[in-house]
């Protein structure tokens, strides 16, 4: 194919773009979703007898045996279904080479990822430009609906069209102000559709975005904006949750006083007004004044967006080009910067979305994620756009005005897809049901869930009352390295469990081991959840750190994926996560190292030591148990206990927050100095009947104390 010229793939799109009249007739024949315990044998993944012999991927999954068909190409034939995948896109060049990939540190090439690696080009391009370039019709149609944290404010729809120019605008602002293909630009965002126009005005010109989430401090935003050397910022005056301000502009002024800073030469500053809406009650009012601006670095964005034009043709990218970077927690040290590339993340990303949500055109379809963590990145933006879809952005909380707001939410913009996190459901269920029931829901088809294991309580209340029995539980199983999502039902395809993310998606083999011999498993069993071979999707490396990317991720098992989390594959096939094996805490859907609370803690003056463990809690998936040694003048108090909150708060951000904080003279510690995390464990658990061999510690007696002292064990 040409590289200077766009090759559209039409045939492919007309079918993405004119399926809807055998949508309807699909849709009224695949309610055959139940509850009931499944026929085991017949979904045992073995083997199948069905081969694939089409030349491009359908348009939708339909059941097993398709999904066998197509699963069993993507193991064997990985060339051959990648292929197909990437063509769902538009390239200036297709690749001719697919995949090139070693998982195997041992080797002379060591672990190196490359997809599509010869391919050329822009997501930006893919998710707005191609729609209207092969249908004009497509400019008129809403790309972005926003819901604003205030119901009653009146926003508009943001149609492809409207998009597509402020993109190019705010893309010509950038180059305006220095930023080049390759350059770092930090994003510090509330949920306003000026995000995504943020984001992808930085992938069509090629820069690099680094989202970093909109609650976490001043001094994380800088280790974020320093540690990829970002010399220009985008944040906005105010975001407004749950009836809160919360001044973003503010906090990128302290990050940009701490040293580390120093390189940041622009910032640029979206506002959040109300447009006419003055009845809003305008949280951030008496803040307004008190904006600090910095003349020659600050600009207010759509000041500058008057100044440029409408021009902008996208960068062309080659497929292994970074498109971002996204700052995850690990087990040990500071976080982690994972690099997600071109054309391997938007072949997946796009994929997995229409399969799994079996989007239609003209569905409307909702994630409740925050475009600070990856799924809002893969399934608020590039995902749904890159599929043509109608994307809600929601900026609220689901509890504001009150809790019924997600469901009038879903009412007002009549929302067919709708996918949120176990820790908001289980929130919600603790509320009368009424809350939920008093509202239609009618045009929900599909719901989905993603961050931590749901519960089976919380995944029968998700279906049979938010879903009225009617929509499937597509229980979406990934991390911020996998891009996308790894295990999860297809809608409508097959029986669901409640609890189960069931199969892995195509390309994807999962692999079990077991912790303490390191040997592979056979299923049914539980063990540590490996992936065997890569995915397009996957992150690269970790920025400027190939070393730990390869150290974290493939060291455990040599020529695997090593996910952190245990799993347990049934009989039949279907695999349950049950959760973190390592020292990262998912707290209501928020990966938090323990690593990165001992440090917050440890800062305060009063603190010698900490060490920081995780607990099963009904309601956020795990609660933050932290044993705090305080230095010899300092006294215990219950003041010192909530200063110790609020300075890991402060420190980290307002979304961690200690649960409980044990005092205690000494920690469980080995004679070499380690302490012994595996008991502490067990004592906030808690499970103190086998607590294994502690005659190693260097004073057993300690164990007994914090038993008795730990509120857990009372
Ligand atoms: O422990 C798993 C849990 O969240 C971790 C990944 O977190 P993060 O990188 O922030 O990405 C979250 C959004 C994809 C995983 O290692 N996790 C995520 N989804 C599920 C889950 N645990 C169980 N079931 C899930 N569906």
């Amino acid at each position: 194919k040409s590289s200077s010229k766009l090759s559209h793939n039409f045939t492919n799109n007309n079918e993405i773009h004119t399926s809807a009249a055998r949508t309807s007739t699909l849709l009224s024949t695949s309610t055959g979703f139940q509850l009931n315990p499944i026929n085991i044998t017949s979904y045992r993944l073995a083997s199948t007898n069905s081969t694939w012999n089409e030349s491009s991927l359908p348009d939708k999954i339909k059941s097993l045996d398709e999904y066998k068909a197509l699963y069993d190409l993507s193991i064997n034939d990985p060339e051959r279904f990648w292929k197909m995948a990437a063509e769902r896109l538009d390239w200036y060049r297709f690749p001719t080479k697919i995949k090139n990939t070693e998982f195997d540190y041992r080797t002379d090439r060591g672990v190196d990822i490359k997809w599509y690696e010869d391919g050329i080009l822009n997501v930006c391009y893919n998710c707005l430009d191609r729609h209207i370039d092969h249908d004009s019709s497509a400019s008129k149609q809403v790309a972005v609906v926003f819901e604003p944290d205030t119901p009653t404010e009146t926003r508009h729809h943001v149609t492809y069209g409207e998009l597509l120019r402020d993109v190019k605008k705010f893309a010509n602002v950038l180059k305006k102000h220095g930023v080049k293909k390759g350059d770092r630009v930090t994003v510090y965002m509330p949920m306003v559709v000026d995000a995504c126009v943020a984001l992808l005005a930085c992938a069509r010109i090629g820069a690099i975005h680094s989202v970093v989430f909109g609650g976490f401090s001043a001094s994380n935003v800088a280790e974020r904006i320093s540690d990829c050397d970002s010399t220009v910022v985008i944040t906005s005056d105010f975001g407004l949750r749950g009836g809160k301000c919360s001044p973003l502009k503010s906090k990128i002024d302290q990050a940009l006083k701490m040293k580390q800073c120093s390189n940041v030469r622009t910032v640029l500053v979206f506002e959040r007004n109300y447009g006419n809406n003055a009845d809003v009650k305008d949280a951030c009012s008496d803040q307004r004044g008190t904006l600090e601006w910095k003349e020659g670095r600050d600009f207010w964005a759509h000041k500058e967006m008057e100044t440029v034009n409408e021009n902008c043709p996208p960068e062309k990218m080659n497929a292994e080009d970074p498109l971002f970077i996204l700052y995850t927690s690990g087990s040990t040290g500071k976080p982690k910067g994972i690099v997600h590339t071109t054309g391997g993340y938007l072949t997946y990303t796009s994929l997995t979305f229409k399969y799994i949500f079996d989007y239609n055109p003209g569905d409307v379809y909702m994630c409740t994620a925050d475009i600070g963590w990856i799924t809002g990145h893969s399934y608020i933006i590039y995902g749904p756009l890159s599929n043509r879809a109608t994307t809600v952005v929601f900026e609220g909380v689901p509890t504001y005005p009150d809790v019924s707001r997600f469901w009038n939410v879903v009412d007002k913009h009549q929302v067919n897809i709708f996918y949120t996190a176990p820790t908001a459901i289980r929130s919600l269920m603790a509320h009368d049901d009424k809350y939920v029931t008093k509202t239609s829901r009618q045009s929900l088809r599909i719901l989905g869930s993603v961050g931590e294991p749901i519960n089976s309580e919380a995944w029968k209340w998700y279906h049979s009352v938010v879903g009225d029995s009617r929509c499937p539980i597509i229980d979406t199983w990934w991390q911020t390295e996998t891009g996308g999502v790894m295990i999860t039902p297809i809608a409508n395809a097959w029986e669901l469990e409640p609890s189960s993310a069931t199969l892995p998606f195509f390309g994807i083999k999962t692999q079990l081991f077991d912790k303490s011999t390191k040997k592979p498993l056979t299923p049914p069993n539980t063990g540590e959840l490996c992936i065997q071979d890569s995915w397009p999707g996957q992150a690269r490396s970790l920025y400027r750190n190939h070393e730990r990317f390869v150290d974290v991720y493939f060291k455990q098992y040599p020529g695997y994926y090593f996910t952190g989390d245990g799993c347990e594959i049934k009989k039949n096939g279907y695999h349950c996560i049950t959760g973190r094996v390592d020292d990262v805490l998912v707290i209501s859907g928020h990966n938090i190292g323990t690593a990165e609370v001992e440090a917050a803690l440890n800062e305060h003056a009063g603190v010698s030591e900490s060490a920081v463990v995780g607990y099963p809690d009904k309601k956020k998936n795990q609660g933050m148990y932290c044993f705090v040694v305080l230095k010899d003048d300092t006294k215990e108090s219950e003041e010192l206990r909530k200063d110790l909150i609020k300075s890991v708060r402060n420190t980290i951000g307002a979304h961690v927050n200690p649960d409980v904080i044990h005092f205690t003279p000494d920690l469980p510690k080995t004679r070499s100095g380690k302490i012994m995390r595996r008991i502490l464990r067990k004592i906030v658990e808690p499970d103190t009947s086998n607590l294994g061999d502690i005659s190693t510690l260097t004073d057993p007696s300690i164990v007994k104390e914090l038993i008795k002292k730990s509120p857990r064990t009372k």
